[in-house]
């Protein structure tokens, strides 16, 4: 069985303040590394699937005066937010309240086609350190850590109605924790008289599963598989990449960020499936297929950030960066 491996030693739960980005609402990741590999350019329009705080479209739009950016966020007050950010390149920017799941359905780019596409997967600083998100495990935040507000199930809800085996295995799979299902039935049995609400009900639970206090590392894993759960992040990628991939015009680029290994690898297959010359089934003897690739990765193996941008923002440090050319 996969389960996810955190590239991250960061406490998720752990406010950075002191690093010099206290006010940012994000600092966005391997910029230089993106523009290299979508490098914008014409009148290209590209899809931010990810707008977050605009940082990226921002400098996508900085390379390239004519380019515009579809800028998608499932997060309303993210592209608030970006909305600010960019007003003085508002007239290049379209913002769209979805998930990038669903933006190959975007009528505009139906019609015209995609230059390049950038998804920059996870939560943004912003949604990690504001409380009243409910994503971090910080002592007494209310548990949400939904990405769209507008979502019915959020954790509270995701802790109090999924069964115990489905609880287990996101915890095993999407966790790590090797006491999966001792977390799992502490909390069903907590919740049979109270329901978690907080934080600290959470590491609680987690606490008597190992019986002793969890290390940062231990929270942040638990915390990182309820957030994918409850905003179904690997099946939203899943279904992302192919229909993304369709829309990209001849030569167009897609891009995607990484935060941990289930993340990565789905890209990682997704770019070597596309990128093979013959789709046959593996026991057949000679190629029937006289299959071309579909295009061709452009990143052997991922790219990671600098040791001077992971000094400069430490929240970096997990990221794997891998892009694909369509074939023109
Ligand atoms: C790491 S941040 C992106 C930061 C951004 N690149 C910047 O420069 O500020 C990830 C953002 O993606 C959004 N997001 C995550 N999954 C999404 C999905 N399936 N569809 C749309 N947005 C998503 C989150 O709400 C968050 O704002």
């Amino acid at each position: 069985m996969i389960v996810a491996r955190a590239y991250d030693s960061r406490p998720e739960g752990a406010r950075e303040d002191g690093d010099g980005r206290a006010g940012a609402y994000h600092l966005p990741v391997m910029v230089d590394e993106v523009l290299d590999l979508l490098a914008p350019s014409g009148h290209g329009l590209y899809l931010d699937g990810t707008v977050g705080g605009g940082g990226h479209t921002r400098r996508i739009l900085e390379v390239c005066p004519d380019c515009r950016v579809i800028a998608v966020d499932r997060d309303a007050e993210a592209l608030a937010a970006a909305a600010v950010e960019l007003a003085d390149v508002r007239d290049r920017v379209r913002f769209v309240h979805r998930g990038f799941d669903t933006a190959a359905l975007d009528g505009e780019v139906r019609q015209r086609g995609l230059d390049g596409v950038l998804l920059d997967l996870g939560v943004s600083s912003h949604q990690l350190d504001a409380d009243a998100r409910g994503f971090a495990f910080r002592h007494g935040v209310t548990l949400d850590m939904r990405m769209d507000a507008s979502q019915d199930r959020d954790a509270i809800r995701f802790l109090a109605e999924t069964d115990e085996q489905e609880l287990a295995r996101v915890f095993f799979e999407l966790g790590e924790e090797s006491r999966s299902r001792r977390l799992a039935r502490e909390i069903v049995k907590r919740r049979s008289t109270e329901p978690l609400r907080t934080s600290d009900d959470l590491v609680a639970a987690l606490a008597v599963s190992l019986g002793r206090s969890p290390s940062a590392r231990e929270k942040a894993r638990i915390f990182q598989a309820v957030r994918i759960a409850v905003n179904a992040e690997l099946d939203a990628l899943d279904a992302a990449l192919p229909a993304l991939r369709d829309r990209l015009r001849a030569g167009g680029v897609l891009v995607v960020i990484a935060y941990h290994s289930l993340e990565d690898r789905r890209v990682k297959d997704a770019f070597r499936d596309w990128s093979r010359s013959c789709v046959c089934p593996p026991e057949l003897p000679v190629c029937t297929c006289r299959g071309r690739p579909l295009g061709q990765t452009l990143t052997r193996k991922p790219l990671t950030p600098t040791e001077g941008e992971i000094e400069r923002n430490p929240r970096a440090r997990s990221a794997r960066l891998r892009a694909w050319r369509k074939a023109a």
